[in-house]
């Protein structure tokens, strides 16, 4: 077990991101995802509080995936078992469901989400995708039909109030493209800090990364290691890239040793 100075030392070794927010927290350039399918959520719950023992300060939740729940749990834990002083010493991000993606449900949602973490706030909250679901219960499995038009200036608007409310310290969007960057940045008063979207050597989003640099927006990387084969063909043409094989060599034969 990792004793608490040697996890804050590897904390601090980690780059922080400043999110042009004004209030923002530093975002950790690394973070642990809590996307798993199925959820144990006790398994969550657990490899959260490994992770936090080894040094991530940052972490990643939906309210699609169903862990807000055992990440709040394992955050919680671990302020009571002193691993942490307090949640504050962690960026945490939050998104959006698709059908909560209407302009009166973007409050709520996050007050719920809060609610499953057992915070105050948010470090960062994201629109997941630039697209609407008719309001339902949240799954991962919905229908074409069930689409309706993605009012993304009245989304953005009671974005920018959750923001203003103190509840998210800074707000993004994920998944979206140039076009939907466009269309967003056009009505938007606050904007968005990060866009988070796939991105690993195998997939590099040139023209979107430049675009957002030239815009401010900060872009996040999921699947940096090339997701969880979902298109079931068990490629792996990320991990035996010559870019990944390249840093694990130059690191000792480790990808990432903190
Ligand atoms: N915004 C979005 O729409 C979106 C979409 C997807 C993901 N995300 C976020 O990004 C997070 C990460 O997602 P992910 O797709 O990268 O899934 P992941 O489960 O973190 O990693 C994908 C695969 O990479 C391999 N892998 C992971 N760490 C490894 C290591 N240290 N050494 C060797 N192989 C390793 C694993 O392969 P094995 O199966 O062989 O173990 C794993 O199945 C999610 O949990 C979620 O928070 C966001």
């Amino acid at each position: 077990m990792a004793s608490t100075a040697a996890a804050a030392a590897a904390a601090a070794m980690v780059p922080k991101v400043a999110l042009r927010s004004g209030n923002a927290t530093p975002m950790p350039a690394v973070g642990m995802g809590t996307a798993s399918f199925p959820l144990v959520p006790e398994a969550t719950k657990n490899a959260v509080l490994a992770a936090i023992e080894v040094g991530y300060r940052h972490f990643d939740t939906a309210s699609m995936y169903g862990t807000e729940k055992p990440l709040g749990e394992a955050v919680a834990e671990a302020v009571r078992r002193g691993l942490l002083q307090s949640r504050e010493e962690l960026f945490v991000t939050s998104k959006l469901w698709c059908t909560q993606n209407h302009p009166d449900l973007v409050l709520p949602s996050l007050r719920e989400t809060l609610k499953n973490l057992q915070m105050e706030y948010l470090d960062l909250y994201l629109i997941h995708w630039p697209v609407s679901i008719k309001p339902m219960p949240i799954t991962s499995r919905n229908k074409k039909e069930d689409a309706v038009p993605f009012d993304v200036e009245g989304v953005w608007r009671a974005m920018e109030e959750c923001q203003r409310l103190g509840l998210a310290k800074a707000i993004g969007v994920s998944n979206f493209t140039t076009r939907h960057l466009d269309k967003l940045l056009a009505v938007a008063t606050i904007p968005p800090a990060v866009n988070q979207v796939e991105l690993n050597p195998a997939w590099q989003q040139r023209t979107l990364r430049a675009y957002c640099a030239e815009k401010g927006i900060h872009v996040a990387a999921y699947s940096p290691l090339g997701g969880q084969n979902w298109d079931g063909t068990g490629r792996n043409a990320v991990l035996e890239s010559d870019a990944l094989a390249g840093i694990a060599k130059a690191r000792g034969g480790v990808a990432m040793d903190i």
